[in-house]
């Protein structure tokens, strides 16, 4: 298919796009109703391998959901989804999707790397069609700020894909925070020190000088789709390495990041940082390639949020850790005599701490002073369904874009700071930049390949 233009100028695309008209969501446009109406969801998997395998079984298995269109750039992909969907229409260009799905689809979800998020959410949404976004929602921060407006102003349902938000150990949590189970918030410490994550796929580069002809099942000029044209290379891009750079990935805290920042973010009813600074990689900090073209492997990145009712102080502190970056021993000696979980947020407070462990269920601290706190009575919840259930009607949806497209910027904002190492960043949300570093300003949105720029309104 021919590529098409979305043009809008890069000084009308930042100046649409200010917090304040970040508000929730409308509950349902009329494209919706016709979908309530029918109690029937027409709904299209963009991403069928990886994640996008567990999405489309997850939509596949609520008894209201017609998947009738699917789309990847990988045919192999594309065939396996196709044999457990035998009626559905294929696509491996979601431009063509789109157009040519018009009416017959309500919703979609977004499963593919994340340089092209914003992208194929961005055009949905302008198509009135209802979103699932993987996370990181978008690439950059002037990407989520625009998607979270368009999703708010087409009042079409979203949800990030933050299933774990969903289940009953982040919910449990949040009602802990909110409820004041560990008194006035102090600091909060959040990681991701996965084991494997970086011989798997935070790769250190430098990328093969020349290339391969891609194989004949992956259209890989698709596959760049927004990001700059590069040779195609087996094993270090498609699929799950592309991670590994920046072109394509948002480094380890974006990658993770919203996962376990939720429960803190929407428990303790945080508002766009102050300030944020990030320590990385000594190797990667000290080699220009690197710094060029790769994620470091390592980060801990430290945000001052603004204060609230729920903190000790009129500013939080929240420090991140991956890599070889560890919370500090006296941290997880709190959870004492247990390994600490490598992938969780620990809330320090005036009267004890709160432990949230990745996908489990959260523990007070010391264990012996809780051990009669009562846990909320919460039944179980699907992510995927919730959203489903949202677009034919029901309530509103866990991580919908005006909720979790805020969380995402901070998160986001991490990744800039990854790289100007060191530097303290200020940040003016309204304005949408830091006055004081020039150079963390370029790396809040990036150029699209020509024939991709994106952006309607
Ligand atoms: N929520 C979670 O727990 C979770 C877990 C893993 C991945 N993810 C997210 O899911 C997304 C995909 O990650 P992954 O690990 O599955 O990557 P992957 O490379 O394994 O799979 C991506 C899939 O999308 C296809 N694809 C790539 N570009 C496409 C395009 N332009 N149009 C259509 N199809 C395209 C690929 O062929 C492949 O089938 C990422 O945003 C990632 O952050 C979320």
């Amino acid at each position: 298919m021919k590529a098409q233009t979305y043009t809008l100028s890069r000084r009308k695309f930042l100046s649409t796009l200010t917090t304040a008209a970040i508000t929730s969501p409308l509950l349902l446009d009329s494209t919706a109703s016709v979908a309530a109406q029918n109690r029937k969801l027409n709904h299209a998997c963009i991403g069928v391998g990886g994640m996008g395998w567990h999405d489309l079984q997850q939509f596949k298995q609520h008894s209201n959901v017609e998947i009738v269109a699917i789309c990847d750039v990988d045919a192999t992909h594309l065939k396996k989804a196709a044999e457990v969907l035998p009626n559905a229409r294929t696509y491996t260009d979601w431009r063509e999707l789109l157009q040519k799905e018009g009416k017959r689809i309500d919703s979609v979800n977004v499963t593919v790397p994340d340089h092209n998020h914003f992208a194929i959410a961005y055009r949905a949404i302008g198509e009135g069609k209802h979103v699932y976004c993987q996370k990181p929602m978008c690439h950059d921060v002037a990407e989520v700020r625009a998607l979270t407006q368009a999703a708010v102003k087409a009042g079409v349902i979203t949800q990030l894909g933050t299933q774990i938000a969903s289940g009953k150990g982040d919910r449990t949590a949040v009602q802990w925070i909110k409820g004041g189970a560990i008194g006035k918030v102090k600091h909060a410490y959040l990681c991701s020190n996965r084991p494997a994550a970086i011989e798997n796929y935070r790769l250190v580069g430098p990328r093969p000088a020349g290339g391969q002809t891609p194989p004949a099942h992956l259209n890989w000029d698709l596959w760049i789709g927004t990001a700059p044209m590069r040779p195609y290379s087996p094993e270090i891009y498609h699929p799950v390495k592309w991670r590994a750079w920046q072109d394509f990935g948002t480094g380890w805290s974006g990658d993770i990041g919203c996962h376990i920042f939720d429960a803190v973010w929407k428990g303790l009813g945080l508002k766009a940082p102050k300030t944020v600074v990030a320590q990385v990689q000594q190797a990667w900090q000290d080699s220009p390639e690197r710094r060029g073209d790769t994620w470091p492997q390592g980060d801990h990145i430290t945000w001052v949020f603004p204060g609230n009712e729920l903190t000790e102080a009129t500013e939080l502190t929240l420090e991140w850790f991956d890599g070889a970056f560890y919370p500090p021993q006296q941290i997880q000696e709190l959870f004492s005599g247990k390994e600490y979980p490598a992938e969780s947020a620990m809330l320090i407070g005036t009267e004890g701490a709160l432990l949230i462990p990745h996908g489990g269920m959260p523990v007070l601290l010391p264990e012996n002073k809780f051990k009669d706190y009562k846990l909320a009575e919460l039944s179980e919840r699907n992510h995927y369904h919730h959203f489903v259930e949202a677009c034919l009607g029901g309530e509103k949806t866990e991580s919908h874009f005006a909720q979790s497209g805020p969380m995402t910027e901070a998160i986001l904002l991490g990744t800039v700071a990854l790289r100007v190492p060191g530097k303290v960043l200020e940040w003016d949300s309204d304005k949408m930049k830091f006055p004081n570093d020039a150079q963390a300003n370029q790396y809040l949105n990036r150029s699209y390949r020509k024939g991709w720029q994106v952006g309607r309104f």
